[in-house]
């Protein structure tokens, strides 16, 4: 049988910049200053986290890649046959190739990302090396509900969404299960049988492992972590010297998460969408959370959420966990 040529189609549902200066302005006027780590990913934050997967102390990539890796032809068997995966922050696409290699007949693929460039790229090179896959890539803020499509050949057996990386840890609990139960009724309703979500979690361990995980000695992270205020630089007329800002990452055994901050080396003020900010010397920015889990914590989180998680795969060392939460 003849194979058909490469499809990739792309969907444009980019949210308005407004958003940004929304949510900059309504962060840095909090008696305690935050901004949402969301807006880390324009195209230089994609490619200074692309660096940190890549990093010695920086685990969860490689312990994933490692279970998805082994795993793979067992989750593709739990999976099924006919279903369209849609993977929520798509990146590099690295992840997904280890399934949808494995996948017996995929009905499609939906990459949803919101750094555009780095979207459009990936998806043109999985299709290229996926003849006859329907791949669409969807420009979209996969935090909201996104209005997904079917494949181009109608309804797929099972809709599956894919969220590797333990992105998922970068909301705060009750906003994860929030956001569990938001994409609940698409993949409920996107397929001919009731899907599901693959999840990559980021597991509790020693919090000497997790500390040298976002404190890297080469200042990738804290370049990561600086970027958001040079985007702002960029992006919404600011002003800051974003090394006037000391990159700090923090363990909250009470809360079971890594807090990244920016703390302001002296008393500055900056611009930011036409305000003006002030910061006193050691005033933080709390710019993340990355929330990590028990598996069984975990597995509560996503029952609260109306899924019901069926399996589990972890590495021998249980650094990192992906499970399969089932909408049957
Ligand atoms: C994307 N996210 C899961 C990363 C994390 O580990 O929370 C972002 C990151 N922040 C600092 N290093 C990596």
């Amino acid at each position: 049988m003849s194979r058909s040529p490469a499809r990739s189609r792309f969907l444009d549902l980019e949210p308005a910049l407004e958003s940004f200066a929304q949510s900059v302005i309504a962060g840095l006027s909090r008696p305690r200053k935050s901004l949402d780590s969301a807006f880390f990913y324009d195209g230089a934050g994609s490619r200074l986290f692309e660096r940190i997967t890549a990093l010695p102390d920086y685990y969860p990539t490689r312990t994933e890649i490692g279970i998805l890796d082994r795993a793979g032809a067992e989750i593709a068997t739990v999976l099924g046959p006919g279903v369209q995966l849609v993977e929520l922050g798509s990146g590099s696409s690295v992840k997904v190739r280890l399934l949808l290699d494995r996948l017996a007949d995929p009905a499609g693929y939906v990459g949803i990302d919101i750094s555009r460039e780095h979207l459009r790229q990936a998806c043109a090179a999985l299709a290229a090396d996926h003849p006859g896959l329907d791949v669409l890539a969807l420009c979209a803020d996969y935090m909201q509900e996104v209005p997904v499509p079917p494949p181009a050949d109608g309804l797929p057996r099972r809709r599956i969404g894919f969220f590797p990386g333990s992105t998922i840890g970068n909301l705060e609990p009750e906003a994860a299960a929030a956001f569990l139960a938001r994409w609940r009724r698409t993949l409920l309703e996107g397929g001919r049988e009731p899907g599901g979500m693959l999840v990559g979690v980021d597991l509790k361990k020693d919090p000497a492992l997790l500390l040298a995980a976002y404190n890297d000695p080469t200042g990738v992270t804290a370049a990561f972590n600086r970027n958001i205020l040079a985007r702002i630089n960029r992006e919404l007329g600011g002003t800051f010297d974003p090394h006037a800002f000391a990159h700090r990452a923090i363990y909250c055994a009470e809360r079971g998460r890594i807090e990244m901050h920016l703390v302001s080396g002296r008393d500055q003020i900056a611009m930011a969408a036409g305000r003006r900010f002030a910061f006193a010397a050691g005033e933080s920015i709390h710019t993340e959370n990355s929330c990590k889990y028990t598996v069984p914590e975990f597995q509560a989180l996503a029952l609260r959420a109306g899924y019901r998680p069926e399996r589990v795969w972890t590495d021998a060392d249980r650094l990192f966990s992906v499970h399969w939460l089932s909408l049957r």
